[in-house]
């Protein structure tokens, strides 16, 4: 059984680099600073952006993760998974997922800021994960419990060697910089927002820890990076976070990013899901 070892730290002792060694079954480092739980889009088609993401990688097949079925392959080009959301058979998830592998490559060191049952990590660990073991995957939580499920979905789904690849730390997203190393190009940030499913439904995402995350995302993506959100306003604060990030989207410039929206319409509180990608 693979022995991996959990750090233990508060948020002043990672910055004075004093970190407490203990035995977990993951990588994990918790920073608990007093915030964690304080947490006109210049909007093109998806097929533009598609298009600018095609330009970066031509990734054809992966097996990325599902809520129903982890494994389940995902395969097929950007405008087959575009007719299949149109018509109300792929979710916003999924279609996120899609969009992450037209950026990221082998090798590549990406974020998942939400890390929640693990299924976007385990996505985000497919697609950077390869012999060379150059590939990384910052996953972080504010609820260790979170970070143990998708601990336990990457012992089910990943090989001892790809889940080296991956650090989870329990802290805010708002803090992400202080983990990932400055010499690190950070081709994408996940956020899928909101509650933990099947969790405490008040430990959610907040706009404000939100818009915070989002200007340290943007701080350490590389030209040519992703920001992916998926965003729900069907809970209480929801719309209004959703409504900061709109906010957010629309006042990055056009000259060096492009930010887009996608949603369902007659589904009011549908997810929505917003890319900004960093030209
Ligand atoms: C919708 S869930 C994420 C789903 C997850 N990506 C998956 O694939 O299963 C949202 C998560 O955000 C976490 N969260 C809430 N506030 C946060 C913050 N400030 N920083 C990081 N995570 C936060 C919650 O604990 C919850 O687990």
């Amino acid at each position: 059984m693979l022995s991996l070892q959990m750090n233990l730290c508060s948020y002043s002792s990672l910055l004075s680099k004093r970190m407490v060694k203990c035995q977990w079954n993951f990588k994990c480092y918790s920073i608990s600073p007093s915030s964690l739980f304080s947490s006109n889009t210049n909007t093109t088609t998806i097929r533009a952006f598609a298009s600018s993401c095609q330009q970066l990688n031509g990734a054809s097949s992966i097996s990325v993760a599902g809520p129903h079925n982890p494994l389940s392959p995902i395969s097929g080009s950007m405008e087959q998974v575009m007719v299949e959301y149109l018509f109300g058979r792929k979710k916003a998830t999924e279609v996120a997922h899609y969009v992450w592998k037209h950026v990221v490559k082998k090798g590549d060191a990406v974020v998942d800021a939400t890390c929640g049952n693990g299924y976007d990590t385990l996505a985000l660990l497919k697609l950077v994960a390869d012999e060379t073991q150059r590939g990384r995957v910052y996953g972080m939580d504010v609820q260790k419990i979170a970070l143990e499920s998708t601990s336990s979905l990457l012992d089910q789904f990943a090989s001892p060697d790809e889940k080296e690849l991956v650090e989870l730390f329990v802290m805010s997203h708002s803090q992400m910089e202080d983990i990932v190393p400055n010499d690190v190009a950070v081709r994408l940030v996940a956020f899928n927002l909101g509650y933990l499913p099947g969790g405490d439904k008040k430990v959610i995402t907040r706009s404000e820890t939100t818009v915070l995350a989002l200007e340290a995302a943007k701080r350490i993506l590389a030209p040519g990076g992703l920001i992916s959100i998926v965003t729900y306003v069907g809970h209480p604060g929801g719309r209004e976070e959703f409504e900061k990030i709109e906010d957010f989207a629309s006042r990055l410039p056009i000259e060096s990013w492009n930010c887009c929206k996608l949603h369902t319409v007659n589904r009011p509180l549908a997810p929505m899901l917003i890319f900004l990608f960093k030209r």
